[in-house]
């Protein structure tokens, strides 16, 4: 029997595969195109404690194998998602794991854990510290803040923050905009996560040269699909080098041979973000082929694949 069951925390996976926040909704969107039940695990488009309309359009464009979005975290917040969202989400029996962030300030993320760490058909929360989305319109100009996740002190203050108030499984979304990712992860598994996800989306830009505008209302997105795969690969093994805490990794996975790399890299388990648009089952093809290839390799356990790269 080939075993492609997987732990992240107290998590329990039935096989790696999952989805990328911000990808696949609420889950619902994507019933009829697959067998929910047949994922690892489901995680949640980010939500905020208030409702958030998002960005101006146009806020996304197709790039060179890749797209840039600036969707500026759209969702009905807090409430309306436990009144509307998790019913259907916890019916299903998969993990549900919410991805939360704030809206500048960081201690919305205790207010959001401590909201959901009381709802037990939730299974994790994962931080959205990495969402370069945001922007500041206080001073009608749009500032570039910095991020929480490129900044290993409030890295390790934000999650030893929210490590106090909870004990479900936390896991930490990180930016690859940042010199080195090791440091940033270090210091997510130092204040207590279980787990860390990479990589969030890499900043970009495309002009519309007729126009001379930027193709992004917000001028800048974040970069996404099989052209940031190579930088997430990296950034996996890199970290998986330094944390003992299981790696969730994502960037430009869009099939069965991206999937494996990043298990070889040391990813314990893997998200399907933009390949969901072009191919919303893609991720049920994935166990498939996963489980193929260890059959092939004569591999019993998946974990055995886990970091097996040879250098
Ligand atoms: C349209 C879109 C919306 C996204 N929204 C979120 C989000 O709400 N929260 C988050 O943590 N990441 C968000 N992401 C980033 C993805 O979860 C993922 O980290 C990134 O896209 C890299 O994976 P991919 O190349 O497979 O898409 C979003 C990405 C896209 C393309």
């Amino acid at each position: 029997m080939t075993n492609l069951s997987i732990n992240i925390g107290k998590l329990k996976l039935k096989n790696p595969l999952t989805v990328a926040s911000g990808t696949f909704g609420y889950a619902e969107e994507f019933k009829d195109f697959m067998d929910l039940k047949k994922l690892g695990a489901i995680v949640t488009k980010t939500i905020t404690l208030k409702p958030r309309k998002g960005n101006p359009s146009p806020r996304t464009c197709e790039t060179p194998s890749g797209m840039l979005n600036s969707i500026g975290l759209e969702n009905p917040g807090l409430k309306i998602f436990i009144k509307e969202k998790l019913p259907y989400l916890t019916k299903l029996g998969n993990p549900v794991i919410v991805s939360i962030a704030s809206e500048g300030d960081s201690q919305e993320f205790v207010t959001l854990a401590k909201r959901l760490d009381k709802i037990k058909e939730i299974a994790a929360i994962e931080l959205n510290i990495s969402c370069p989305n945001i922007t500041v319109t206080k001073s009608q100009s749009r500032k570039v803040t910095r991020l929480i996740s490129q900044d290993a002190n409030a890295t390790y203050e934000l999650v030893k923050s929210v490590r106090k108030i909870t004990n479900k499984t936390l896991i930490t979304k990180l930016s690859p905009n940042v010199t080195d990712i090791a440091d940033i992860a270090l210091a997510a598994e130092a204040a207590g996560s279980d787990a860390i996800s990479l990589i969030n989306t890499i900043t970009g830009m495309s002009i519309d040269i007729n126009k001379r505008e930027p193709r992004i209302a917000c001028v800048t997105g974040g970069l996404s699909g099989p052209a940031i795969r190579p930088v997430a690969l990296r950034m996996v093994w890199q970290v998986y080098q330094k944390v003992k805490i299981p790696i969730i990794g994502m960037g430009g996975i869009i099939d069965t041979l991206s999937a494996l790399e990043f298990f070889i890299a040391g990813a314990t388990a893997v998200a399907i973000g933009t390949a969901n648009f072009i191919n919303p089952g893609v991720s049920i093809e994935i166990i498939e082929g996963i489980k193929k290839y260890l059959i092939k390799n004569k591999i019993n356990n998946l974990n055995d694949l886990i970091g097996s790269l040879n250098v």
